[in-house]
């Protein structure tokens, strides 16, 4: 059995057990030639062969009669003979040379290995392989001929090539479906049992339970559908198709629709492998990278202003020329800003960009999709101006990103800043807790302005990888106020879409599932039954809607959710590539021309191609492998949590932060600490109900006992000796992130490199003189020390306020940015000076953002009031970079003539219109 434990990617720990397996067979060979005893060695294969037996019957390749001969050769004595066909599996394995035109299964032939290790043809790597699940109770006789049947109607010039894997049940299809990540597509038959006939204990830990225990008693067509729809909660892409032997017409429009086609068992299979191929096809199209492909390779005469198109200023230079070998000649050939001749406009798409942002709609589940080519900075300008006129209230998280503090000013939002809960112990933030939420809405309702609330910006999950339970939030937000609309930053969470576990903790996943419940009898029926416990919400008491879980009426609630991804941060797109997903049910009637208005307002008039046609491809990716990818960059990231928490020299200086350490217990019901450590199961269990988790793909390190502060690890230690780039740090944390580009060498490289950081601190401490030692132990006390608080939001002026009824916490960022601009307005003080003007009760305000790195979140914004509390933690920063804070002049503040003139120049209301 390999020594590590696989968290949730069975792949490693196959690919580890088959490798293992070789190196045992070939040792057990030797040992046999030079008579030396081999019982251990024995011992081992046996041990591995029961780790694999379970595993190998979701998989094509190699094939369970396969691996069931290897079993035979090895129960037999015939040890050459096993380990030649060990040899040529893992081979086969290993290079991926098994993806070409063979059958997969290698069973029943005597000399089965010889045709992995020497294929009669050369495998077609241009033709991509993928294996389909077929679910029927049948016996080996019957899949054999299904195989050969599937198998004889390919031609050479099919672009993909497949193999069947047969399962006889539900409880096996779902194993299958989630543990075989080259499963493109499933084929359910209607006779299936519901349990595996297979001890599946070993991997318990993989998957969940699965559906009702009364399925048996359920029609074959009821099963299929209950089939269908777990397969599909579990992997949406999957192409599922039915094979029945009644009446396909009746059928045809009552089953489910996650069925493609509907097939009648007697018409033979070429229908269906002519489907197989076409459903993979669909998926596998990238219109606009093809469209701009062709383009490149054509003849052009530009006359346009594009001088480096088809490389032509490049070429001929006798100065630049290395610019064509660094970037190869491609990437000019694409250089062009042609929007007919089979490309596309951006601003407005009609031909394949429109179709490549259809399919990434249909990939991300969304019900439009707007490519972008400036990053999610842009994209989310674009939507908060297509939403928001000037005086909406907007609330969101004050940690957010950068680029909403700058949209929200620009769009002339009354913001309201909602505050994280504080990790001060890492000097971080975590996220915005539901309760916090309510009571801003609650506050604001009973200032009489819920009118005004336009929306909520949160970011899922947050740069430290806290994921909101996204649903739960839209839910209870909108039986407050049931239009509000939500903009979910999910910069960092592009991938989450491909993981079932993830997935409905996506904005797009909970826009639908939210739209699917309100519309049920039975969510009805609830809502009837909290309404009559609860009253009216509009006049509930406050406490009473703040200590239980809200539903909105579904008469009155709408679902309008946004979510905007940096593709290029998570999936493959080049940089700045990035998505706007819409799940507004309101989008064609309210916001389509104000976004087209906003697109227009952001978006360059000469976008880059190259970008544009990466995301097309970024999406046929993840469509294809996401699962794959994504399920991978969880294990590599358990694999280099483990690594340094169990060893022993890391773990004396370095720790693995875990959930129970970023996320208080308040906000996690399932009680569990580590949810992935205990299983996959597990994981579900907290993804399932707590209000925040974490997303285990992102480590952070706490580094405080190495008395080295955050940004100086990265800095000196991490970058510039052994150039690991890393994005974030904390005083005393440095985060660690694995992408779908993580590979098992670079998780390795990583942990040799911090072993070698920990072992050069080892010998500096043995080196140290006293007094160097006890100036180290002061560093290392004060890191481990909590911080300086974190400061609050202090509150606006009441100049950028609106002045009117209950005061509540927002504010109008535009004025008290635009002020400033009237430098006569403004003066500068220095530390010192601003302390003793707050100290004496002055109201000191500041004019713009004042944004340190880290943390990296604005401690003031403009018409901000300064208070002690911030003062006392600028003044505890050590960081030298500090935006917004000039160090030969100081913070940039109103003079209080300035702040005058605020207060008579209030804007009116807004008109109450738009989305
Ligand atoms: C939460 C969040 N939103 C948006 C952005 C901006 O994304 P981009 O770099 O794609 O412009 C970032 C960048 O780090 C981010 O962290």
């Amino acid at each position: 059995m390999p020594n590590s434990v696989a968290y949730n990617s069975l792949g490693q720990l196959r690919a580890d057990s088959w490798s293992s397996l070789e190196e045992s067979a070939v040792q057990l060979l030797l040992a046999g030639a030079q008579q030396r005893p081999v019982e251990q060695l024995k011992q081992t294969i046996t041990g591995l062969l029961d780790v694999l037996g379970p595993i190998e019957r979701f998989w094509a390749f190699p094939g369970m009669q396969s691996f069931q001969k290897a079993r035979r050769l090895f129960a037999a004595g015939k040890y050459d003979r096993f380990a030649a066909l060990v040899r040529a599996v893992n081979g086969a394995l290993a290079t991926d040379s098994f993806r070409g035109d063979q059958p997969g299964d290698l069973g029943g032939e005597d000399d089965a290995y010889d045709r992995v290790a020497h294929p009669a043809e050369p495998a077609r790597a241009d033709r991509p392989y993928f294996e389909v699940l077929v679910v029927e109770d049948m016996g080996e006789q019957q899949e054999r001929s299904l195989r050969e049947e599937l198998r004889r109607w390919r031609r050479a010039d099919d672009p993909f090539v497949y193999e069947i894997v047969v399962v006889p049940s539900l409880e096996d299809a779902v194993m299958a479906a989630r543990l075989n990540y080259w499963l493109q597509a499933c084929v359910v038959r209607r006779r299936f049992a519901y349990r595996s006939r297979h001890d599946s204990s070993s991997l318990r830990q993989f998957v969940d339970s699965v559906v009702a225990d009364d399925l048996m008693e359920r029609s074959p067509d009821e099963r299929a559908q209950i089939l269908a729809r777990t397969l599909a909660r579990i992997r949406p892409e999957l192409d599922q198709y039915l094979m029945t032997e009644i009446a396909v017409e009746d059928l045809a429009g009552r089953l489910s629709h996650h069925f493609r086609r509907i097939f009648h068992t007697r018409e033979g299979s070429l229908e269906l492998h002519l489907s197989i191929l076409d459903g993979v096809a669909a998926r596998y199209r990238a219109p606009f990278f093809n469209a701009l492909r062709s383009y490149s390779h054509r003849p052009t005469g530009v006359f346009h202003a594009l001088p480096i198109s088809h490389g032509k200023s490049i070429v001929d230079s006798h100065w630049i020329r290395e610019m064509v070998d660094f970037y190869g000649l491609d990437i000019f050939l694409a250089e062009t800003s042609a929007t007919c001749g089979g490309l596309d406009s951006l601003l407005e798409p009609t031909g394949p960009l429109r179709e490549a942002q259809q399919l990434a709609a249909r990939t991300f589940g969304a019900r439009q999709t707007y490519f972008v080519t400036n990053g999610t900075s842009t994209a989310n300008k674009i939507v908060v101006q297509a939403l928001v006129q000037p005086g909406d209230i907007v609330l969101v998280d004050r940690n957010c990103h950068q680029s909403h503090h700058y949209g929200l000013m620009l769009a002339g939002a009354m913001v309201t800043y909602l505050e994280a809960y504080p990790l001060h112990q890492y000097s971080m933030y975590g996220a915005v807790s539901l309760r916090e939420i309510k009571e801003q809405l609650l506050a604001l309702r009973r200032a009489g302005k819920l009118d005004r609330v336009k929306m909520l910006l949160l970011t899922n999950c947050t740069f430290d990888g806290i994921v909101y339970d996204v649903q739960r939030v839209m839910q209870e937000c909108l039986a407050i106020k049931p239009d509000l609309i939500f903009l979910w930053d999910e910069a960092w969470f592009a991938f989450a879409r491909f993981h079932p576990v993830y997935r409905p903790r996506t904005a797009m996943r909970a826009a639908r599932t939210l739209a699917e419940t309100l519309r049920q009898p039975e969510y009805r029926a609830s809502y009837d039954k909290f309404a009559a416990e609860v009253g009216a919400v509009d006049a509930a008491d406050d406490e009473v809607l703040l200590d239980r879980r809200l539903l909105p009426d579904p008469a009155r609630a709408r679902v309008r959710v946004y979510s905007t991804q940096s593709t290029h941060k998570t999936l493959t797109s080049l940089r700045q590539g990035s998505m706007i997903h819409v799940w507004d049910q309101d989008f064609s009637q309210k916001v389509e021309e104000t976004f087209h208005e906003a697109y227009m307002t952001h978006t360059s008039t000469s976008p880059n191609y190259q970008i544009l046609a990466s995301l097309d491809l970024g999406r046929r990716q993840a469509e294809l492998e996401g699962f794959e990818l994504v399920q991978k960059q969880i294990e590599n990231a358990m694999r280099l949590r483990d690594a340094v928490d169990h060893h022993p020299l890391l773990s004396k200086y370095m720790r693995c932060l875990t959930t129970a350490d970023l996320i208080p217990a308040e906000y996690r019901p399932s009680g569990i600490d580590q949810p992935l450590r205990s299983g996959l199961p597990s994981m579900i269990r907290a993804w399932d109900g707590d209000e925040f988790v974490l997303d285990p793909s992102r480590i952070t390190i706490y580094i405080g006992t190495t008395g080295i502060e955050g940004d100086a690890f990265k800095r000196n230690h991490l970058m510039d000796r052994y150039g690991v780039q890393i994005n974030k740090t904390s005083r005393n944390t440095v985060l660690f992130m694995t992408t779908i580009g993580t590979t098992r060498s670079s998780v390795a490289y990583l942990i040799e490199v911090l072993v070698t950081i920990a072992r050069d601190l080892d010998a500096q401490l043995a080196d140290m003189s006293p007094t160097e030692r006890a100036a180290h132990e002061r560093s290392v006390l004060r890191l481990t020390s909590p911080s300086t608080p974190l400061p609050d939001f202090s509150g606006f002026h009441p100049s950028f306020t609106d002045g009117r009824g209950l005061p509540t916490r927002e504010g109008d960022v535009r004025r008290a940015f635009y002020l400033s601009y009237n430098d006569s307005y403004c003066e500068y003080l220095t530390q010192d000076e601003a302390e003793q003007r707050v100290e004496s009760g002055d109201q000191v305000v500041s004019t713009t953002y004042v944004t340190p790195y880290p943390p990296g979140y604005p401690v003031l914004v403009p018409g901000q009031l300064f208070s002690p509390q911030i003062l006392t933690f600028m003044r505890s920063l050590g960081t030298p970079e500090v935006h917004g804070y000039r160090p030969d002049l100081g913070y940039r503040v109103y003079v209080d003539k300035a702040l005058e003139i605020a207060a008579t120049t209030r804007p009116p209301q807004p008109p109450d219109s738009g989305p």
